[in-house]
C-alpha cells in the first residue's frame, strides 16, 4: 500500500471529499490560485482545500497585500523558507513539505506556475507517490539559463495531471513525450484574476497621486537575474530608460532583488535625479493592474506583464531574449527587444507615437480557467482518490494504449 492509504485513514476515503494541498511561495503564484480557491470554495462538499505557502516571499508589498487584495484565504502551513540560493531555498522548501505532507496526506499536489516553491512541492508529493497537478503547465521558453525553464521542464516531468494555458503547450508536452491523457487545455488562469479585478483596479487612485495621467507615462518592472544582477546589462537598461523618460515619464515599482543591484552598481542615484522617472516600491495587484491599464507602454521583463499587457491591449517591451509565452507575440502586444539599448529606445518611440501592437484573438483567455480546472479533477477524481498502486497501473495502461495507437503526437 501507498503513501495515501498508509496515511489517509478510512475517514477520508468515506468523506468522499477530494483532498487537495496547493502550494504557493512566490507574487506571480497568488493570481494563479485566488480563482481557484474561490472556485474549489464553491464546493465544500466535494473538495477539501489545504493551501501551503513556502515563505519564498515573505515581504508585505511582495506577499500580504496580494493576500488581502485577491481574497486568498490564510495558508493552512506556512514553512517559512525564506530567500537563498537556487539550491539552498529549493532544498528548504523540500525538507519542510515533506513533513507538511505527512500531516496533510492529500489526494492531489496542486503546483502553479514555475517558480522555485514549484519544482520543490512537485518533487517532493511525486516521490511521496502523491499525484501532482501543474496548473501552466507546458510553456518552455528554451533557455536553460533561465531557473524558470528548469523549473518548468523538471515539473512537468513529474506531473500526472498537466493544466495547459494553450495549444502551443500542448504541443511542447506531446513533442516531450507525454501522455495525452494527463493533459488538459483549460487556458490561462492569469487572466481570471485580471478580468475578475479588472474594474476594482479601475478605482484605484495610484495614477493621480502619483500626478501621472492616463496614457501620459510608461510603466517599467525589471527583477530577472540575468537583466539585474549583471552590472554591464543592468547599466545599458538604465541609460535607455533615461532616453525615453525625455519623452514620456516613467513609473518604476522596484523589486528587492533589483534594489539591491541598483544599490551595488552604484545606478540609484542616477535613477532617482532622473526628472522623469518615479521608482516606487514594489505595488499590490489592484495597483499594478492600475498602473498597466492606463499606461502608454509597459517596459518589463516579467512573464505575467506580457500576458496582462497583452489582454489589456498595451504595448509591452519585453526586456529578454526569448519567451516562453509566444502568444503574446503572435497575437498579442509584446515584443522582444533583448538587451539591446537601441531597440528598447525605438520600440518605446514607436509605441509613444502609437505604432505599437494591439492584440488579437486569444483563444480560453475568458475569465473561465479556473472552473474547467475544478470540472476536470471532478472527472479525475475516482483515479485521485484510488491508492497510488492502482494509478501507475492505470497510468502504465493509458500509456500502452496510446504506444499501441500509434503515437502519433509524439
Ligand atoms: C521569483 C521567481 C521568479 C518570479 C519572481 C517574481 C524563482 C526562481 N524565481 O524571483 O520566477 O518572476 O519571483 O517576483 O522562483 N526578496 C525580498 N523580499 C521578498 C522576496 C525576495 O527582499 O519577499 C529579495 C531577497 O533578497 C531575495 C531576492 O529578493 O534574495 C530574490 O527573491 P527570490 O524569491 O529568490 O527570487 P525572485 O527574484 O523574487
Amino acid at each position: 500500500m501507498g503513501q495515501v492509504d498508509n496515511c489517509g485513514g478510512k475517514d477520508r476515503l468515506l468523506s468522499h471529499k477530494l483532498k487537495i494541498a496547493a502550494v504557493v511561495g512566490a507574487r506571480p503564484n497568488f493570481m494563479k490560485i485566488a480563482p481557484l480557491a474561490r472556485e474549489l470554495a464553491k464546493q465544500p462538499e466535494r473538495f477539501e482545500f489545504v493551501l501551503v505557502h513556502t515563505g519564498q516571499h515573505y515581504d508585505k508589498v511582495m506577499n500580504d497585500v496580494f493576500f488581502s487584495e485577491l481574497g486568498i484565504p490564510t495558508p493552512d502551513i506556512h514553512l517559512g523558507v525564506g530567500s537563498g540560493s537556487q539550491a539552498q531555498q529549493t532544498a528548504r522548501i523540500m525538507l519542510e513539505f515533506e513533513k507538511a505532507l505527512a500531516e496533510i496526506t492529500p489526494h492531489v499536489v496542486v503546483v502553479l506556475g514555475d517558480v522555485n516553491s514549484t519544482i520543490a512541492a512537485a518533487l517532493v508529493a511525486a516521490k511521496l507517490d502523491i499525484a501532482v497537478a501543474h496548473v501552466e503547465a507546458g510553456l518552455r521558453s528554451r533557455d536553460r539559463r533561465m531557473p524558470e525553464e528548469i523549473n518548468r521542464v523538471v515539473t512537468d516531468a513529474l506531473s500526472d495531471i498537466l493544466y495547459t494555458p494553450s495549444r502551443l503547450a500542448d504541443s511542447n508536452l506531446l513533442n516531450e513525450g507525454v501522455a495525452p491523457q494527463k493533459i488538459s487545455l483549460v487556458g490561462n488562469i492569469m487572466i481570471d484574476s485580471l478580468i475578475g479585478f479588472l474594474e476594482q483596479a479601475g478605482e484605484r487612485r495610484i495614477v493621480a497621486e502619483l500626478g501621472l495621467t492616463p496614457q501620459g507615462y510608461g510603466l517599467v518592472t525589471l527583477h530577472r537575474p540575468s537583466n539585474v544582477d549583471n552590472r554591464e546589462v543592468l547599466c545599458g537598461i538604465v541609460e535607455a530608460l533615461l532616453e525615453i523618460s525625455r519623452r514620456l515619464p516613467l513609473v518604476f515599482p522596484v523589486h528587492p532583488r533589483t534594489a539591491g543591484m541598483l544599490t551595488k552598481f552604484a545606478l540609484e542615484t542616477k535613477l532617482e535625479q532622473a526628472e522623469n522617472i518615479r521608482m516606487i516600491e514594489p505595488v499590490g495587484y489592484l495597483d499594478i493592474l492600475c498602473l498597466m491599464k492606463s499606461a502608454r507602454l509597459a517596459i518589463s521583463d516579467s512573464g505575467v506583464i506580457q500576458e496582462e499587457t497583452t489582454f489589456l491591449g498595451i504595448p509591452c517591451i519585453t526586456i529578454r531574449e526569448n519567451t516562453e509565452r509566444p502568444e503574446t507575440i503572435l497575437e498579442g502586444t509584446n515584443t522582444l527587444a533583448g538587451h539591446d539599448r537601441e531597440l528598447i529606445v525605438r520600440l518605446a518611440r514607436d509605441a509613444i507615437d502609437g505604432h505599437g501592437k494591439s492584440r488579437g484573438d486569444l483563444e480560453f483567455w475568458d475569465g473561465r480557467v479556473a472552473e474547467r480546472i475544478v470540472e476536470d479533477l471532478e472527472k479525475r477524481r475516482e483515479w485521485l482518490m484510488s491508492s497510488p498502486d492502482k494509478r501507475v497501473d492505470r497510468a502504465a495502461i493509458q500509456v500502452d494504449a496510446n504506444i499501441t495507437q500509434g503515437g502519433t503526437d509524439r
